[in-house]
């Protein structure tokens, strides 16, 4: 594979709505030698998004966008992303559920992080579910975006233990810990 500069690097933008903390371990995996991926965008649906605070922190670009009226937010994002010149999405912790117009448009070029062992647990709360319902292990996933919820080709998995102590917290810490690890790797593996 051609060396990867800053320059070289497909343009990435990552779309959050809470803490952030995939978006800065992506960052900061970005500005590895190693990394095929730049940060050059951040789309938050909300101002309140802790994570924005990112965009000061690293210099990287940040729009936020109000997707009550989700046609023409849309519209108003793939001109954004396409001035841009973004060529990759990674979804971390975003809220929001994006058309399958829009998806289209990025087909194969969308990635997410979610909190469990896919197929097992799409959509929320899937820490409780996993505790209510006894399981040994949970996880998280990295999987392609398609039109059905949390349900496009996985990437790559981390399966860990769940332990009669824990709840639905510690369990979301022990995993968030994973995803950090995991981000990065399924990207790696896209890419090389
Ligand atoms: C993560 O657990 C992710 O899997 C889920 O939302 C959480 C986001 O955490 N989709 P953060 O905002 O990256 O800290």
């Amino acid at each position: 594979m051609a060396k990867l500069t800053g320059l070289n690097k497909i343009k990435t933008a990552v779309f959050i709505s809470g803490t952030g903390s995939n978006l800065k371990n992506l960052i900061n995996f970005s500005k590895t030698k190693k990394s095929p991926i730049s940060i050059d965008l951040i789309i938050s649906n909300t101002i309140k998004a802790k994570g924005l605070s990112y965009s000061n922190q690293y210099k990287i670009k940040k729009k936020i966008l109000n997707f009550k009226n989700i046609k023409i937010t849309e519209k108003r994002l793939l001109n954004l992303l396409k001035q841009n010149k973004i060529q990759f999405i990674c979804l971390a912790g975003f809220m929001k559920i994006l058309s399958s117009k829009f998806i289209k448009q990025f087909n194969g070029k969308i990635i997410n992080i979610h909190p469990s062992l896919l197929p097992r647990y799409k959509g929320l709360n899937t820490h409780s579910r996993a505790i209510q319902n006894k399981d040994k292990f949970t996880g998280c996933s990295v999987h392609y975006v398609t039109e059905q919820l949390d349900s496009g080709k996985i990437i790559l998995q981390k399966k860990i233990k769940i332990l009669k102590k824990d709840t639905p917290k510690s369990l979301a810490e022990k995993v968030l810990k994973q995803e950090h690890k995991l981000y990065p790797k399924a990207i790696l593996k896209i890419f090389n």
